[in-house]
């Protein structure tokens, strides 16, 4: 048995399946990078069988991992087996990670398939799989809803096929720790060829466990994690990477394994993440929420005071937090800016580091002190998203007591400046509406959301938006010290994603 878990990041596939979450190629091969950073030992880059934009996006991030294996997922049939390998088969570390569901719900009524030909077929997948590589991973699909002595047959059946690594999911979030420690137990005792392959969990939080399941699967002797950032994934998500490392990490008595992780990555990467999906990390999530490590009550913070272990079981620098977020101010030059983005994980090249700059000035001649969190955004508005078609020039608007709310706004469609006015119910509805008429768009606000990036009352305001135009679903983000502003650029940024959709049907049907 290995001595440490083994990390599988599947944010890039089962994380991108989170409602609107679609990233795009450059956004996915950024976020490989820093995942690589934190010290995954394998990713699962995406489905190359699903899209051409999905192919294309594992394909590039195989090329580029050096360390860190690249896993392509795919179903038994040899069609997807080829795509997979075809996307992964330059890596460093490629591997083939094939799955068929093994409960008799799935398999009568979405395979409609038996038993004996769910086991023939995942026999089939991975022998071909492994003709192609002898790095194999195989997952029986509702794994925690099958029947145990059946799941023990095909993980036997798939481990004398070569492979590597068996993964036992709770595709739907049904499991109970004890229970599915009790299971992996039990599956593991029997099958017989067990110690020859990487016994791995892959949970779903439907009922809030996916971290208590996965924990308990460790305990009974599962050595491989499958897990997300921030917990993002299908539905309620999946085990989030940050909870099931930094349990491991703080109760090293209990919980008697390591894993590889560097853990002052881990805020970086939650917040690259939430960045780059468009989904906002609630503020009292675990270990990266923004309250995680905020003591509020008089006695807490008195205690903290006197000895921070009092009340924080873990240290805000262990996670990557920085103790002191002043960094920097109006005077600091481009060298400390560049050398501080790299601290953060950015390098950027000197076109990139000149529009940050830009940026940063504007900003520190409204704010006094430019903290971690609003370099990222500045870093995320100008240089992580691609291309946009709207981009918003300026807006104004007059609102109050008194008077009809009115917005002005300039915004350039395509390269072209467009302006125009509008009325609305109040400041922000003023500025929708008057987007929506310049853009020539009719999607509509599904949910809008506001977050202080920092605190007091300089904070950047981030707002995030979800909307919906012709069935498509794009989230969009913007930060600025005026809510407007940033409630208009979130807007915009969710407009442009829509666009983005349109032009790319495939990863369109995916998002919805
Ligand atoms: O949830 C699940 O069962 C999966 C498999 C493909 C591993 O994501
Ligand atoms: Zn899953």
């Amino acid at each position: 048995m290995k001595d440490h878990v083994v990390i599988f990041d599947t944010t890039l596939r089962d994380g991108e399946q989170s409602p609107g979450a679609t990233m795009n190629t450059g956004e996915k091969l950024r976020l490989a990078t820093q995942l690589e950073k934190l010290g995954v030992d394998v990713m699962e880059a995406g489905f190359p069988a699903a899209s051409e934009g999905d192919f294309d996006a594992v394909s590039k991030i195989a090329s580029k991992m050096k360390k860190t294996e690249v896993a392509a997922l795919a179903r038994t049939s040899k069609e997807d087996i080829d795509r997979a390998w075809n996307a992964i088969k330059h890596a460093e570390k490629p591997r083939i990670h094939t799955f068929i569901a093994t409960s008799d719900i799935h398999m009568e009524y979405k395979l409609k398939m038996t038993r004996e030909e769910v086991l023939q077929a995942s026999i089939d997948a991975v022998r071909y799989a492994k003709s192609l590589t002898d790095n194999v991973e195989f997952s029986s699909e509702d794994g925690s809803r099958s029947d145990r002595d059946f799941l023990c047959k095909v993980f036997e059946a798939a481990i004398d096929a070569g492979a590597t690594t068996v993964n036992l999911p709770d595709t739907v979030g049904y499991a109970i720790p004890q229970e599915f420690g009790d299971l992996v137990k039990y599956v593991m005792d029997r099958t017989p060829n067990i110690d020859k392959a990487v016994f791995s969990v892959h949970c779903h939080n439907d009922l809030g466990l996916a971290t208590a399941n996965t924990i308990a699967a460790i305990q009974a002797g599962a050595r491989q994690a499958e897990v997300t950032i921030n917990g993002i994934g299908e539905r309620a998500g999946n085990t989030s990477l940050e909870e099931v490392v930094m349990a491991i990490h703080t109760r090293p008595n209990f919980i008697t394994t390591s894993t590889r992780i560097k853990t002052e990555e881990i805020y970086p990467t939650s917040r690259l993440v939430s960045m780059i999906s468009g989904i906002i990390v609630q503020p009292n999530k675990a270990i990266v929420g923004a309250n995680a490590f905020a003591h509020e009550a008089g006695i807490h913070q008195d205690g903290v005071l006197k000895n921070p272990m009092t009340y924080e079981i873990m240290k805000p620098e262990t996670i990557g937090l920085s103790k002191s977020k002043l960094v920097l101010g109006k005077h600091s030059g481009r060298h400390a800016l560049r050398d501080h983005l790299k601290n953060l994980g950015y390098d950027l090249s000197d076109e990139e580091i000149n529009l940050v700059f830009k940026k940063f000035k504007e900003l520190a001649d409204k704010k006094k002190h430019v903290v971690d969190e609003d370099l990222e955004a500045i870093v995320t508005e100008g240089i992580l998203r691609t291309a946009d078609t709207f981009n918003l020039e300026y807006q104004n608007v007059t609102s109050g007591t008194t008077v009809l709310p009115m917005a002005s706004v300039k915004l350039s469609v395509k390269g072209r400046s467009v302006k125009g006015a509008g009325y609305g119910n109040g400041p922000i509805d003023a500025v929708f509406n008057t987007i929506s008429k310049l853009t020539g768009t009719e999607s509509e606000l599904l949910r809008f959301s506001v977050n202080a990036l920092t605190g007091g009352t300089d904070a950047l305001g981030e707002v995030t938006v979800r909307l919906k135009e012709n069935g498509l679903i794009a989230l969009g983000k913007g930060a600025d010290p005026d809510i407007i502003t940033a409630s208009a650029k979130a807007f915009i940024n969710g407009l442009n994603r829509l666009e983005y959709l349109k032009n790319h049907p495939i990863q369109a049907a995916e998002s919805l």
